[in-house]
């Protein structure tokens, strides 16, 4: 299994989670890594570099020959009025967000093409964001729309080599990403989720280990929220 974006948060954890499973998972961000473990491939690789990314993929492909499945989960937030948003920043957002998942997207699918297994998947993380449309979220929002949009489409063009995809679309979750959130935004989200309490690192688990296997065979091209968005 590759995990992107494994050095902090969500990633690191599900990296520790699957290697606690017996799983084999490569990993990456640009700073070094934070898991010790003897079934853990670290890479430091900023994916927003292509040819980086290129380089990883065929280190991938050297040392372990195929993927089994592949989450991309590498990511960032900018919260900000777009009037106030610079142009650059939006550009960042988008590079990693989405470009770098397109990339890792086509890299990883020549591998999962080499896989034993019926049935491989890419997991695409998203956020509740995107159908609360946000103010003050535009650029992050539109990104991960991007990225919502992509996983159906991607999902009908890899259908035929056997690769599902799908999204995980996330509430907020504690990590570096959101530890600056301000209490009231914090809280104005919290009212909007229909389970009323902050999402944990468990309550991601089992939807990422469903969507990841083959017990979802028959699922692609879907994005599942988690909290109650509707
Ligand atoms: N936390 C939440 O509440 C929440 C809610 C909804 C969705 N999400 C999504 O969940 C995903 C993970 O978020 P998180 O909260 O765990 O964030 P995080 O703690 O900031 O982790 C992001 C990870 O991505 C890596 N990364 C960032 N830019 C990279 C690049 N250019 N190349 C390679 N690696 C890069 C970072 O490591 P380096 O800095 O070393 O590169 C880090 O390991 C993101 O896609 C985010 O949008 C999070």
């Amino acid at each position: 299994m590759l995990i992107t974006g494994t050095r902090t948060g969500i990633g690191k954890s599900l990296a520790e989670h699957f290697l606690g499973r017996g799983y084999t998972v490569i990993g990456c961000s640009r700073r070094s890594s934070t898991i010790e473990h003897p079934a853990y491939r670290h890479f430091e690789v900023d994916l927003t570099e292509s040819q980086q990314l290129k380089r990883m993929f065929r280190a991938v492909r050297q040392e372990f020959g195929h993927l089994d499945s592949v989450v991309n989960n590498a990511g960032t937030a900018t919260m900000n009025h777009f009037m106030l948003t610079p142009e650059e920043t939006t550009r960042k957002i988008f590079d990693i967000n989405f470009f770098a998942m397109l990339g890792c997207s086509r890299e990883a699918t020549k591998l999962l093409q080499r896989s034993e297994r019926a049935s491989t998947s890419i997991l695409n993380i998203s956020t509740v964001a995107v159908p609360w449309a946000l103010d003050g979220q535009l650029v992050y929002a539109a990104s991960k729309s991007a990225v919502e949009q992509a996983t159906r489409v991607m999902s009908k063009e890899l259908a035929s080599f056997g690769i599902r995809v799908n999204a995980l679309g996330l509430p907020i979750v504690r990590t570096v990403l959101t530890r600056t959130l301000p209490d009231e935004a914090r809280a104005n989200a919290l009212a909007r989720q229909t389970i009323d309490r902050m999402c944990e690192f468990d309550d991601l688990v089992g939807p990422v280990e469903f969507l990841t296997s083959e017990r979802s065979g028959f699922v692609t091209g879907e994005t599942l929220y988690l909290g109650g968005v509707h």
